[in-house]
């Protein structure tokens, strides 16, 4: 997590540092800091507020022609002014801001720096502190710089400035991403494209283990051997549009509101107009021929994959296990002969996944990144790639990403059920049905009053909620209780209906708010047993149902869908309905609180 932005040789420092943040924001906002240097002085203002306070703080900062800043989401030390980024050496001399862990901070500060009275807690400022210590012993800033790097241990990526000399960076990178954007005489560096999109769209990537030195006009790759690499340069394919919120209130809403656009995009990318599969043939053949897929993600990645598993396994005859990347990274189960791994991430960067991905390429087994950003770590390390093509999700609650994952793998599904000659995957008309659910979508979002009116009055007050539901129903039911947690804080938990009980019914008082989806005429009788159950111990129950299985007094009814797909549509009343609950508690519905959009630490 956190996000990092540089410059160098540019006369709007200051300002490129702040917009940058802004768009950084995401990966983490417990505090934010930048360094600004023009030839004569260096400014450093840090805050543990967000990056709006921080811009205010530096009204009076002159705009310099170099800097580095920052936006932190606390790994080590709380979020406080000390811990915030940029970390200056107590000397003076260096000034760095630092993504990702540094595992043996504790023994580099005990081996090296027993005599330096640190401001903080943070591991981050180790680095910088022994940076230069090295720079003491004789070294020069670049030697320093790398003689620091070669003792830590851990994930990181580094900008440091020599506040005495305005002219050069230095950069380095392991596991944490960060790329460098080329300008007119000056270059840009950012945890991604986003941060420096308003300037440049051509970047360098940084791969691990590199150390770079910056100037305005070079840029010098060192390997860890010290041979210098020369690497091309890439545009990338960003509009700098589709990261603002335009008329919208909020970047949820906004993402919520484009899932039918981006439905509709994804038939266009996934089917030719004669409906044919655009996938690439590899991918298909080594799928159709494994024996069992593993999907693997995080949060509400993983949530998707829960529906995934079900639309690959009935469409292609292919065992499907879904695992969280948390817990398969320290706990590989037994594999199948031929298995093939999955992986669900719409950052490409979740260090939680990540580590299975690198565990799955020392195993020497292919894999599939299916994921929103083009050229991302996971993306990159995978044997293939398929994209979302929903275009950035800046909300830390994710939307359109978890919709567009459940569409991609219909279409991969589908794909390879065709390869194997099922007649299932030839039953089902995929651009018909993405089209249905495009506008069902569009009518769920066009009730957003009343999703207001009944988030107001089933979940008013509460400090809890349960979602209840069967199959797919149960997935989504997580799904809807992790929104609804993350954003309102309502204390929240999706329950395979059947379940509630086996125990968790105990928790159930007068006014309990129940939302029960049913969608399914195999389990729809069954859940409506499961609902009354609760509701004559006190529950309020709300009730969203397809309209094949709707009864009467069911507050939201969704028009019908294919059985594999209703996850599409009825996750969008409750998405909305985690919407309203935190908007109408007043907190922070794109930003909440000690979350981040990149989970880029285990
Ligand atoms: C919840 C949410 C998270 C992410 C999870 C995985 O709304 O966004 O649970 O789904 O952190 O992130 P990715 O998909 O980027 O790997």
């Amino acid at each position: 997590m956190c996000g990092i932005v540089g410059v160098i040789g540019n006369n709007r420092a200051k300002d490129i540092l702040l917009t940058g943040l802004e768009k950084l924001e995401y990966r983490g906002y417990d505090s934010a800091g930048i360094m600004v240097a023009d030839d004569s002085q260096a400014y450093l203002v840090k805050t543990p507020g967000r990056v709006s306070e921080l811009r205010a703080l530096a009204n009076d900062v002159p705009e310099g022609h170099i800097g580095i800043g920052h936006t932190r989401w606390a790994t080590h030390g709380v979020p406080n002014t000390e811990n915030a980024h940029p970390h200056q050496s107590t000397s003076g001399k260096f000034c760095l801001v630092h993504n990702g862990v540094i595992e043996n901070y504790l023994d580099l500060k005990n081996d090296y720096l027993t005599d330096i009275a640190l401001k903080g807690d943070t591991d981050s400022e180790i680095v910088v502190e022994l940076v230069d210590y090295f720079y003491r012993q004789g070294k020069t800033p670049f030697e320093a710089f790398k003689a620091a790097l070669d003792k830590v241990e851990g994930s990181y990526a580094i900008a440091l400035m020599d506040v005495e000399d305005s002219n050069t960076l230095y950069l380095a990178k392991n596991k944490s991403p960060l790329l460098i954007g080329l300008g007119d005489d000056c270059h840009y560096v950012g945890s991604d494209a986003m941060a420096m999109i308003n300037e440049t769209n051509e970047f360098v990537e940084i791969k691990d283990g590199e150390r770079i030195i910056l100037t305005p006009s070079e840029l010098t790759i060192f390997d860890r051997e010290s041979n210098k690499l020369t690497r091309e340069s890439f545009v990338a394919d960003i509009d700098a549009t589709d990261t603002e919120k335009g008329l919208y209130p909020h970047y949820m809403l906004k993402e919520i509101d484009e899932q039918p656009s981006v439905m509709r995009k994804l038939i266009s990318e996934y089917l030719t107009e004669d409906g044919l599969s655009t996938i690439d043939e590899n991918i298909i053949s080594h799928m159709a021929s494994s024996d069992r897929i593993y999907i693997v993600g995080c949060g509400t990645s993983w949530h998707a994959g829960l529906v995934g598993k079900k639309i690959i396994e009935e469409l292609t005859n292919i065992p499907v296990e879904v695992h969280l990347a948390s817990e398969m990274g320290y706990d590989m189960p037994i594999l199948s002969e031929k298995p093939f791994f999955i992986f669900l991430t719409q950052s490409g960067e979740t260090a939680d996944s990540r580590q299975v991905l690198v565990k799955v390429n020392e195993l020497n087994l292919p894999s599939l990144t299916i994921t929103n950003v083009k050229g991302s770590t996971l993306s990159r390390e995978a044997t293939y790639t398929l994209l979302l093509h929903a275009g950035p999700e800046i909300a830390v609650a994710s939307t359109k990403a978890y919709t567009s994952q459940i569409a991609v793998m219909a279409y991969l599904a589908q794909s390879i059920g065709l390869k194997k000659g099922l007649e299932k995957a030839s039953s089902i008309d995929l651009a018909h049905e993405m089209a249905i659910i495009a506008s069902i979508m569009d009518s769920m979002i066009s009730e957003k009053e009343l999703i207001a009116d009944l988030s107001e009055s089933f979940l008013g007050t509460t400090r809890n909620a349960f979602f209840i539901g069967r199959g797919l129903d149960y997935a989504v039911s997580m799904e809807a209780a992790l929104k609804l947690k993350e954003i309102s804080y309502i204390q929240a938990e999706g329950f395979a209906a059947g379940e509630l009980k086996h125990g968790t019914i105990a928790l159930i008082e007068e006014g309990t708010p129940v939302i029960s989806i049913i969608t399914d005429e195999k389990t729809a009788s069954h859940t409506r047993g499961n609902a009354k159950e609760v509701e004559s111990r006190g529950a309020n129950v709300l009730t969203i149902s397809l309209e094949n299985v709707a009864q009467e007094g069911d507050q939201l009814v969704l028009l019908p869908v294919h059985e594999l797909l209703t996850p599409l549509v009825s996750v969008v009343p409750l998405q909305l309905l985690a919407y309203y609950a935190s908007l109408q508690r007043g907190l922070d519905v794109d930003k909440p609180r000690n979350l981040a959009k990149s989970v880029t630490v285990e």
